[in-house]
């Protein structure tokens, strides 16, 4: 069995291949002029069953991933194991308004259509994946890669920026061997969140705020604006998958004292590998 890439999460795909004692092999990818995708493996040896890892964000991606899956069994590929790190359109789980698609419906839907199982990593809502219409699909945690990564950075308290998040936070707290809390967030817009002003001890304390997703970073600055102002020493500030739109990793470069992402996707702060946690999965 080999690990197979395109042009996304190289880096994870190398990582995993390595630790798992197999070849990783890179399809060659690039863009016709008018931005269709084309892809190749220059290889004939590819084995039964694969693993190929790759994101379906932003968009484009996901057709590479389908164009990766038929190139892989035009060589003689039978079983693919899908790996995804960051899975787009997660977040559409529902249809909150009348007449929306259920977009992470669809698009597991398809994936099953090309592949035969499917490992994400931190999902929005993990039981999505019943979407995925076959047996054999599981959403891991990259809870472990972060708290190791922090071990000895000196927290003293890990805090999810709300509720939903504050398993994560304790997962990590319990690797460092610190405490954890949540802090209260209401969102006002895309870009605008509001933290309501809490009871936590921060004074004089090093604190790491654990989220799963940096988007616009507007949950990880007024965080940070909150935690400062009840006397924090210092924050830091870490996730699963780091999106950084719109210049987010910058504005959070001027307000967090430290910021690191995994490798879900690839980004100058991708400092944390969660290869260890998929390949357990495997
Ligand atoms: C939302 O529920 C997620 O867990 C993240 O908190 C959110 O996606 C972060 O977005 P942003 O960086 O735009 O505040």
């Amino acid at each position: 069995m080999k690990v197979l890439c395109g042009s996304t999460s190289k880096n994870l795909a190398c990582d995993l291949a390595h630790l798992t004692g197999v070849e990783c092999v890179q399809a060659i990818t690039r863009r016709f002029p008018d931005g269709e995708a084309y892809v190749r493996f220059q290889r004939e040896d590819l084995d039964k069953e694969a693993i190929i890892v790759q994101n379906t964000y932003p968009d484009t991606n996901l057709v590479e991933l389908f164009l990766l899956c038929d190139a892989a069994k035009g060589l003689g590929v039978e079983k693919i194991t899908c790996v995804i790190p960051y899975f787009g359109y997660a977040r559409q789980d529902r249809r909150f308004d009348t007449g929306e698609a259920l977009s992470a419906q669809v698009m597991l839907r398809h994936i099953a259509l090309e592949t035969d199982r499917l490992i994400t990593v931190d999902l929005h809502k993990p039981d999505i994946l019943r979407w995925f219409t076959k047996p054999g699909a599981k959403d891991i945690g990259a809870a472990p890669a972060i708290g190791e990564y922090f071990m000895d950075k000196q927290i003293d308290l890990v805090l999810a920026p709300d509720k939903g998040a504050s398993q994560r936070a304790a997962d990590v707290a319990h690797i460092i061997g610190c405490s954890n809390d949540h802090l209260t967030k209401t969102r006002l817009s895309g870009t605008e969140v509001k933290i309501t002003p809490s009871k936590l001890d921060a004074r004089g304390r090093n604190v790491l705020i654990v989220d799963d997703i940096i988007s616009t970073g507007g949950t990880i600055v007024a965080a940070t604006n909150e935690l400062k102002r009840l006397g924090a020493k210092n924050v830091a500030a870490a996730c699963t998958h780091g999106l950084f739109v719109d210049g987010a990793l910058n504005r959070l470069r001027g307000v967090t004292d430290e910021i690191a992402c995994t490798n879900t996707l690839e980004s100058p702060v991708s400092l944390i590998s969660v290869a260890k946690e998929v390949a357990k999965a495997l």
